[in-house]
């Protein structure tokens, strides 16, 4: 792609075409891909509405565009490297050519089971080859892949299958994390007695451990590529059409199946990739996210490969089997780029730092941080012990929602300061909102961030539910995409991110509704009642306190604790267990019933003295005593 900005007059004169002519700007960057048929317009939307299209009646599918396209000059060169979570596993380079050749198998084999275009597919699989295969299989057929982060559980994924009615389900016999094995075809099973949707379980085998197979639904997936087919012709796909789905947590019970589509996904995902990680052709990248989440989806897969580019999946974990694994693996390969999360960042800097200074690192060129805010003690660490003090770290904002990066230096073109996200990227207009729901004018300024203007890879709706989408993105600030987050903007005109400002809690990067866990410990016979808050932790940056109601006294409460924990790994996975737990008789609640998470916010950030006006509170009382128990347990 043609499209690198190198200089900040570039950048400028880039930001304001696409501000000022964002037609002509966007269809010069999709006119560098291959379209069957050229769209018919560039952008139509109606930001009242929730409706967006980009590149309407144009035709392309985005696997020609990440793998066929480069074929021509690229074919033996190396498109994904494997490395496995053991060390001593040898890694696997993939050609673009052998990726040609293993994604259309697959694609023939999910056509095989009667996967068509339009369906459905659920994958739920480890960081293995195959994971990034299916997707692309997926995609090469025009089935909506919906890829569901193997540490979730199995009633979290059974809700998500469902949600979407998935065919099929594409898993493994297990996967490798650190020095455990986890048993994916078990959950799977366990998902699927709740699942009538699903006709056939595709079956990875990566541990070798015993499973139990159903013969009229499991198919081994060696035995079906055995008989497919390597010829396949990408299906073309209508710019509009869903590529993928993808589960991100709300503010009530029920997952966010956010739809990204075709033709804007590819285009933005393209440009943003080349300039926030200044990609030059030979360079090896590496994005240490999982494809279960967006950044694995946008920056390990589609953007890198519509780029031409080398990307490196790993399977394992930052600590395993010790705590300079990622800086092995940036040596092992020469990593030029490499991108990650504040809390691994966090949680490396607080070991020995022999586990870095072993290493050269010589090769990094671009470092990048992603999912939450990160703390200027983690970025300096980061800046100085891994970029050496002269590579720039891209502190880049975005969601699941906006499909691709929208807030972030350009590296050695932007400045950077630490914990801002800088600038927005061309095409993208931040705005920031006061409490009276006006924009702020002035450029210092502090409030609500929404962006304006809609981009190519804006999220399109909410998987079967249209008026949830409009109602969450649409309507807090009319005319605007309103992102939940709050962000604060310095008169050089460039955003921090200070965190979330609805239900939602990001925990080790990880974002947690916590309507799903208050309904999943509500559940426990003995529970009233529940409400979780956040309170700071200094590697998670979140973590989750648990204010919770007994119906009647308990007679074990380190039991009854034991009990919680065990019941949201059931429903939602480990990830979201509570770091504390306060029993209470009762929570603060306004006088329409409406908890009052401020209060019990400050109270789990060990601020109970500072908690402003609590008289209009319907029970007053019930603070004084959380206050102590928080002293007590605490
Ligand atoms: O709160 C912001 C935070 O992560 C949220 C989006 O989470 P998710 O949809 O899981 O996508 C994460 C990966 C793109 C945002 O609303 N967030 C993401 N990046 C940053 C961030 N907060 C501060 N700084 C960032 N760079």
């Amino acid at each position: 792609m043609k499209t690198k900005i190198n200089t900040i007059q570039e950048y400028e004169a880039n930001f304001s075409k696409a501000k000022n002519q964002p037609e002509l700007f966007w269809q010069d960057i999709a006119s560098q891909f291959e379209w069957s048929k050229k769209w018919d317009s560039v952008c139509e939307f109606n930001m009242y509405e929730a409706e967006f299209s980009w590149f309407s009646g144009g035709k392309t599918n985005i696997t020609e565009n990440c793998i066929d396209r480069h074929l021509k000059d690229k074919a033996n060169q190396t498109a994904l490297i494997f490395e496995p979570n053991s060390p001593n596993e040898s890694a696997i380079h993939i050609t673009y050519k052998e990726l040609h050749h293993r994604v259309c198998k697959m694609a023939n084999v999910l056509l095989g089971l009667g996967i068509k275009k339009g369906d459905r597919v659920a994958i739920y699989l480890p960081m293995i080859p195959e994971l990034s295969v299916s997707v692309l299989a997926c995609a090469r057929i025009g089935a909506i892949h919906s890829v569901i982060f193997a540490g979730f559980s199995s009633s979290a994924l059974s809700a998500r299958i469902n949600d979407a009615s998935c065919k099929l389900v594409i898993t493994s016999d297990g996967g490798f994390r650190g020095n455990k094995t986890i048993d994916l075809k078990g959950i799977v099973d366990q998902a699927l007695k709740d699942c009538p949707c699903v006709n056939n379980v595709l079956v990875a085998e990566r541990t070798n451990t015993e499973i139990n197979i159903i013969p009229s639904r499991d198919v081994f997936l060696r035995d079906a590529l055995a008989k497919a087919s390597d010829l396949h012709l990408a299906q073309p796909m209508d710019s509009e059409d869903p590529l993928f789905i993808l589960y991100t947590s709300g503010s009530t019970g029920k997952p966010k199946g956010m739809v990204h589509t075709t033709g804007g996904y590819m285009v933005y995902t393209a440009y943003t990739f080349k300039n926030v990680f200044a990609y030059e052709p030979g360079d090896i990248y590496w994005c240490t996210a999982d494809i279960g989440w967006i950044t694995g989806h946008s920056y390990i897969l589609y953007g890198p490969l519509l780029n031409g580019a080398t990307s490196i999946m790993f399977e394992g974990i930052p600590t395993y089997p010790n705590p300079g694994r990622f800086w092995d693996i940036v040596d092992k390969f020469k990593v030029n780029q490499f991108y990650t999360a504040p809390t691994a960042i966090r949680a490396l800097a607080k070991e020995s730092l022999s586990h870095v200074t072993k290493y050269n690192l010589k090769s990094l060129k671009v470092i990048g941080s992603v999912g939450e805010p990160i703390n200027e003690e983690a970025w300096t660490w980061y800046h100085k012990n891994i970029g050496k003090g002269k590579c720039p770290i891209v502190d880049t904002w975005w969601q699941t929602e906006t499909g691709g990066i929208l807030i972030s230096p350009i590296p050695n073109v932007s400045p950077q300061i630490p914990t801002y996200a800088t600038t927005p990227l061309p095409g993208i207009q931040p705005v920031l909102m006061d409490d009276y729901g006006t924009e702020i004018k002035e450029l210092k300024g502090e409030g609500r961030l929404c962006i304006k203007y809609p981009w190519p890879s804006i999220a399109r709706t909410i998987w079967g539910n249209h008026e949830r989408y409009k109602e969450t993105y649409f309507s807090a600030y009319p005319g605007y995409y309103f992102t939940g987050d709050g962000a604060l903007r310095n008169t050089n005109g460039m955003y921090r991110i200070t965190g979330r400002v609805d239900d939602v809690i990001i925990v080790s990067g990880h974002n947690l509704g916590t309507a799903p866990i208050e309904d999943a410990i509500n559940e426990h016979s003995e529970i009233a009642e529940s409400a979780i808050v956040g309170f700071p932790h200094e590697i998670k940056g979140n973590a989750l306190y648990g204010f919770v109601t007994l119906k009647g006294n308990v007679e074990s409460p380190e039991k009854l604790k034991e009990a919680i924990n065990k019941l949201i790994s059931a429903k939602i996975g480990p990830i979201a267990k509570l770091d504390k737990i306060q029993f209470t008789n009762g929570l603060p609640k306004t006088r329409s019933g409406k908890i009052m998470r401020r209060i019990l916010r400050k109270i789990a950030e060990g601020n109970s003295d500072n908690l402003g006006d609590i008289s209009t509170l319907l029970n007053p009382e019930v603070v004084e005593h959380i206050k102590n128990g928080s002293k007590q347990s605490n």
